[in-house]
Formats: C-alpha cells, structure tokens, sequence
C-alpha cells in the first residue's frame, strides 16, 4: 500500500495527477466513484487539460436502482452536474431503472471485462466500510450485482433523497480486487476512524474497505494525517 497524505488544498490536485499519468499511457478503463469526496477532484479535472485517448472506458462502479433517472440523487445525475463531458468523454453509468438490476450490473462487468479489465479504479470509503455499494457483511467473493443498501448509505443518501432507495448495483469485491490501480480516496475527520480500522484493522466482511490491504496496488489518498503504519 501506497498512503499519500496531502493537505486539504492539495488533495484534488494529487489525484488528477495521478489522473493525468495513467491517462497519457494510452486507452484507460477507469472507474470513477460519486459522493462528496471526488467532487473537488471533478473540478479540478475540468480546468487541467488532462485528456483520454481514444478507446477509453469511464465508469460508474455502482448506481442506486431506482425508478427516475433524472432524480438529483442517482449517480447518472451526479456525473451530469460534476463530470466535465464534454470536453472528457462521458461516464457510463448503470441505467437505475432497468428492469433486471442483477443483469445490468452483470452486463456493466462484461463490458469491463471484454475491454481488458480495469486498469484505475477511485474509490470512496463510506463511514461505515462500504466500498462502492458493498456493504458491511459483503463476503469477499460478492460479485456484481445488486444488493441491499445498509441504513447508515440510506441516511447519508437522504441529503439528496426524501425516499432514499433500498437497493443499489455494484462492482464486486472480486472485481475490485482485480483492478490493476485501485485508488480510495478519504478526506476529513469523519472518515478518520473508518479508514484506520480498514488500513489497520483485521481483514474483515464487518469493513468491506479492509479487503483492500489484500490489493496488489493500492494508493490511499488523505488529507488525514497520522495514518501511517502502526
Ligand atoms: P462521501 O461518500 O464521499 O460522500 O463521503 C463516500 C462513500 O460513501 O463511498
């Protein structure tokens, strides 16, 4: 594991350069992740020049499965206020109303893999261990898929859901394991105690996000000092 702590002011920075590297290597299958974290690093992207060749793959790695996709909380939408496409290509995201969840995460990962796998992967860390939709007792072999969402996603969701979903598609562990760059992002001090348990704390389904030390690359990117090896 790679852990690069940075300022709060240097954050989004760090992250399009990492960004900017990986995509000046050619054709890159990249999965970007939502929520508050990347939200600056989406901005950040916008105005740095950085540019994708042609080939390249962006994803969601997850989508709620909801009824209405332009409601402001589905990650289609989230990628329609902060993704900057254009000029960058756009985000494919899982539609959240297809009539067969399962089988459209299944054929999201499909994609992926037909197209080589993933070659980055930024990743959020939800205050209760979740990474992408994979939720406290997710076993490590969870595939893509749909799957319940735990309470505490539901509760942050409802910063922008009256009704948050119960159910949401996701990347499974194995696929995330199998990226050949997985990248979590954490910031603030409200991920301080999550994000050790995860980097120091047993392997564990209790906190999907510490199947991760188990990753062959992994960068952690903080603005949280301390997290060092303990
Ligand atoms: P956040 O969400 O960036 O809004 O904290 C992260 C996550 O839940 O994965």
């Amino acid at each position: 594991m790679e852990l690069i702590t940075v300022t709060p002011e240097e954050f989004a920075g760090r992250v399009v350069e990492l960004i900017r590297a990986a995509a000046a290597a050619g054709p890159l299958n990249l999965g970007l992740s939502t929520g508050r974290t990347p939200v600056p690093v989406y901005e950040a992207l916008a105005r740095s020049g950085v540019s994708f060749a042609a080939g390249s793959y962006l994803f969601a790695p997850d989508e709620y499965v909801a009824a209405e996709p332009e409601h402001p909380g589905t990650n289609r939408s989230f990628f329609a206020r902060h993704w900057p496409s254009p000029p960058l290509p756009p985000v494919v995201v899982p539609r959240c109303d297809a009539p067969d969840p399962d089988a459209e995460m299944r054929g999201l990962c499909a994609e992926i893999a037909r197209r080589g796998g993933i070659d980055l992967l930024l990743l959020g860390i939800g205050e209760n261990g979740h990474i992408c939709f994979n939720e406290p007792g997710t076993p490590a072999d969870a595939p893509c898929r749909a799957a319940t969402l735990a309470e505490p996603t539901r509760a942050q969701a409802r910063a922008l859901w009256a009704e948050p979903p119960h159910r949401g598609m996701t990347l499974g562990v194995p696929n995330i394991m199998a990226t050949r760059h997985a990248v979590l992002l954490a910031t603030g001090e409200g991920k301080r105690a999550i994000l050790t348990a995860a980097l120091h704390g047993p392997v564990t389904a209790a906190v999907p996000a510490s199947y991760l030390q188990r990753h062959p690359h992994l960068t952690v990117i903080t603005d949280l000092a301390g997290l060092g090896e303990r």
